[in-house]
């Protein structure tokens, strides 16, 4: 019989092994595309579009703010949360090595859209091919730590998401009169043209490993406090951009159904984020807002004027506004968003609701 020790030891090796068994991992995240997404890439850049000052982060749990566009969470900080994600870091942050490199990262950079000459009066964002080539290097790091192998599965096991458009319109085509855009291409041939260079984004992201892409629309452009103020004269939402919204958002559905035909799998998911924040704003009250119509934070009419800052008009109660800043949504209503993300019908996700992902994905 062996004397008591070694039972001690060898119980013991039996329990910490035990202990060192590795969780079924959780699938990693990765995120692409614009200031709605943005988890704080900007604030290592020298850029004008940045949310780096308070109020930003007032209600995060840090009561600072972080880079992202919004009060608090932002959209894949809740899809994160509710599909039981570990957070991903912004890639530029210095944080992003060793094991947190398993769990994805967020490519976004405020500012950017689908084409490469959007928001370049920002001086210095990450481009849509810049964030793709940042994750080819993410890749390569990853493959250097858990070997080639293990990095191709965890990438194919991921979960994407990616949000683009509404600056093609917003900071592009109608930034200034007469832009170069609008004289090139009327409303229906530029975004003919935005969904046919989308899909080559979304070709190339599909080539360099991603599998399952949920894929936003453009908001309700014309709706957001900013737009209200500069282009409203009765507070109706502004036509031309419900127009550019409407005839985008239909058009980039189709795109992602024929691509999904193309690779004989449903790839991409089209997430209609315009459809459920249209409702808010057609009956605020029935999601328990006090106004969709004016930002918590700004100036001006509909505090739609300029930039949220800590001069800005601040609203004591951000659950009971739709938007938080000229063009952002505040936590609560991404969070509604994202609720419909996980549990809408196909009217709100084409064609399966991230509820249906995560039985369907291992
Ligand atoms: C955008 O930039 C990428 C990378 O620099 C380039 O490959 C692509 O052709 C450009 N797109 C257009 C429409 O010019
Ligand atoms: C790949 O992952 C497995 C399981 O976690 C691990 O045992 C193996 O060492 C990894 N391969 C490399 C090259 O790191
Ligand atoms: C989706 O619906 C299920 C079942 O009703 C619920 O448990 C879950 O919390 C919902 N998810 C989200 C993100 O709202
Ligand atoms: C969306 O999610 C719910 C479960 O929360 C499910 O009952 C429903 O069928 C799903 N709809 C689609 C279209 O996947």
């Amino acid at each position: 019989m062996a004397p008591l020790g070694t039972m001690l030891v060898l119980l013991s090796l039996v329990l910490g092994s035990a202990k060192i068994i590795p969780q079924a991992e959780a699938r990693a995240f990765f995120v692409f595309g614009d200031s709605l997404v943005d988890n704080g890439n900007n604030n290592y850049l020298v850029t004008t579009a940045r949310a780096d000052t308070p109020p930003y982060g007032i209600d995060f749990p840090t009561h600072s703010p972080t880079g992202r566009f919004s009060n608090g969470y932002n959209l894949p900080d809740l899809i994160g949360q509710y599909y039981g994600l570990e957070a991903t870091l912004p890639y530029l942050s210095p944080e992003l090595s060793g094991d947190k490199l398993l769990h994805g990262a967020n490519f976004a950079s405020a500012g950017v859209g689908i084409l490469n000459d959007t928001g370049v009066q920002f001086i210095n964002i990450i481009g849509m091919y810049d964030q793709i080539a940042y994750f080819l290097q993410y890749q390569k790091r990853l493959s250097d730590q858990i070997g080639a192998e293990n990095a191709t599965k965890l990438v194919k096991e991921s979960l994407v998401l990616i949000t683009l458009g509404g600056n093609d319109f917003v900071n592009n085509y109608y930034l200034i009169p007469y832009s170069p855009r609008s004289q090139q291409f009327n409303l229906q041939d530029y975004c003919n043209y935005l969904i046919s260079e989308y899909r080559k984004i979304l070709q190339r992201l599909h080539e360099v490993g991603a599998e399952r892409v949920i894929v936003t629309g453009t908001g309700p452009l014309g709706c957001v406090p900013a737009e209200l103020a500069m282009r409203s004269s009765n507070g109706e939402c502004a036509d031309e951009l419900q127009t550019a919204a409407s005839l985008f958002n239909p058009q980039l559905a189709e795109m992602l159904t024929g691509l999904n035909k193309e690779i004989g799998s449903d790839v991409f998911v089209a997430a209609n984020t315009n459809r459920a924040h249209m409702d808010f704003i057609a009956n605020p009250q029935a999601f328990g807002f006090e106004t969709a119509k004016i930002a918590c934070c700004g100036q001006g009419p509909y505090n739609g004027i300029g930039l949220c800052t800590p001069f800005s008009n601040l609203c004591p109660n951000r659950d009971t506004y739709v938007f938080w800043d000229a063009f952002h949504p505040t936590e609560r209503a991404n969070r509604l968003i994202v609720q419909q993300m996980f549990n809408g019908s196909t009217f709100y996700m084409n064609p399966m609701n991230i509820s249906t992902i995560k039985i369907l994905d291992p």
